[in-house]
């Protein structure tokens, strides 16, 4: 399968986390490309098989998170997305609240099959991410 790894990241480690799923993703056997979303072409990744969006979260720590404004304007220039299985994934400190939700309800909006919601302290993959993977098949 072709995917599209997409994040935005303000201090590396979202990007970190991004760049842990692609290579996981590789060693499953796809293609995979992660690229920021303020690099990436929302026309390019509309393309893929498979598109995951990530973001940190970002607020009051425990009231008020969501994605960056900037993850979900990327969100919305995707083209149509026609069932294709996408995740959503935040790296945080304290807690998410709604911030996958957030992406997923747009992405969903788009016509994607979210199928993925993955979180992680830290800049590495969430655990189940793998698990994800294999829902995909080849
Ligand atoms: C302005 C600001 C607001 C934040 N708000 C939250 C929050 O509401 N909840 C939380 O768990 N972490 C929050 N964080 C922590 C970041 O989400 C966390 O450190 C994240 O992993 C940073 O990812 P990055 O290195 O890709 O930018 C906030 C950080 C900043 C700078």
């Amino acid at each position: 399968m072709r995917m599209a790894i997409v994040y935005d990241s303000s201090t590396g480690k979202t990007k970190a986390a991004a760049e842990q799923m692609g290579e996981a993703a590789r060693a499953a056997g796809h293609e995979c490309s992660v690229e920021s979303i303020h690099d990436a072409d929302p026309a390019q990744v509309t393309t893929a098989d498979a598109v995951c969006v990530g973001s940190w979260t970002k607020g009051l720590f425990v009231i008020r998170q969501h994605p960056t404004p900037a993850t979900i304007d990327f969100i919305e220039r995707l083209g149509p997305l026609d069932g294709k299985p996408a995740a959503v994934f935040t790296t945080y400190d304290l807690a998410i609240g709604k911030t996958l939700e957030k992406m997923a309800t747009p992405l969903a909006a788009r016509g994607a099959k979210v199928t993925g919601e993955f979180k992680s302290k830290g800049p590495h993959a969430a655990e189940d991410f793998d698990a994800w993977l294999r829902t995909l098949g080849t």
